[in-house]
């Protein structure tokens, strides 16, 4: 049985991802959809035409990751897809924003994308995908969205690097880095600025199952993104910043 497995599931982006490999990546014989709102998992359940399992589950939860981890142990699933999406940001500068809800951050888009890529990583076979979503926040330091900025690049460095380490299993890792995207994202990382353009889910997940297939190790949606992924590359840091600054 080939398993494809998504967390943050439960909404844009991962919710997304979900559909499409449902509707077209390569033969899934059953999908895991992962979040805590059960409700939108069993929802979104119902809308795909392939078996589904839900887990709904805190990420940061020691027991619910616990528990997953029995179930992996007893079940010895083949994963050939894993979709690390969960993750959220807050806008802010650091001296203002709660200092949980920033350690949070940390917690979920760290911690728990690592955990959980650590567990599934026994049950997941040669030459089968990891798709990991970092952010464009995640090619310079972002005064005024600095711990998530921080949380996004370390999401890049960790996927880069475990690409590399996993060739040999001919295993491919694929960060994912999009500009901002039309998502709930916002209800939680504060206002929408209006003046930013914001892509589609549809088209940012099409391009990273694409860029995952042909064993991309970053995917990058979108003009302007590409050339802030390239000024970030070129330019000192100093003034990318200048231009990131959003506080
Ligand atoms: N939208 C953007 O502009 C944008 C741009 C670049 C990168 N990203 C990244 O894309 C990913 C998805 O974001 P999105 O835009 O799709 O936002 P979203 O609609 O708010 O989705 C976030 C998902 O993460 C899940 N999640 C959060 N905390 C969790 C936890 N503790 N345990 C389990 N699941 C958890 C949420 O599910 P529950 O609440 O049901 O648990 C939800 O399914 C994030 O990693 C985000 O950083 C977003």
């Amino acid at each position: 049985m080939k398993i494809a497995v998504v967390t943050g599931a439960s909404s844009g982006i991962g919710r997304e991802f979900a559909v499409q490999i449902a509707g077209k990546y390569g033969k899934m014989d059953e999908i895991w959809l992962i979040a805590r709102r059960k409700d939108r998992l069993i929802e979104l359940q119902k809308e795909l035409r392939l078996p589904v399992r839900v887990f709904a589950m805190d990420l940061t939860d020691n027991e619910d990751m616990n528990t997953f981890d029995g179930f992996l142990k007893e079940n010895n699933p083949d994963i050939k897809l894993l979709v690390n999406c969960a993750g959220y940001g807050k806008t802010g500068r650091f001296d203002e924003l709660d200092i949980y809800e920033q350690c949070g951050m940390i917690d979920v888009n760290c911690k728990a994308l690592t955990l959980f890529t650590g567990l599934c990583l026994p049950y997941i076979s040669n030459h089968s995908r990891i798709i990991n979503v970092a952010s464009a926040a995640a090619f310079s330091p972002q005064p005024g969205f600095n711990v998530y900025a921080a949380t996004k690049a370390y999401v890049l460095s960790f996927s880069r690097a475990l690409n590399a380490e996993l060739k040999s299993r001919k295993i491919t890792v694929t960060a994912v880095c999009p500009g901002p995207v039309d998502t709930e994202f916002f209800d939680i990382a504060g206002e929408k600025d209006m003046k930013l353009k914001y892509s589609e889910p549809s088209k940012v997940v099409t391009k990273a199952i694409k860029d995952a297939a042909l064993g991309n190790e970053i995917s990058v949606y979108g003009v302007t993104m590409k050339m802030a992924e390239t000024a970030a590359k070129i330019l000192p840091h100093k003034l990318v910043m200048k231009v990131f600054n959003s506080k």
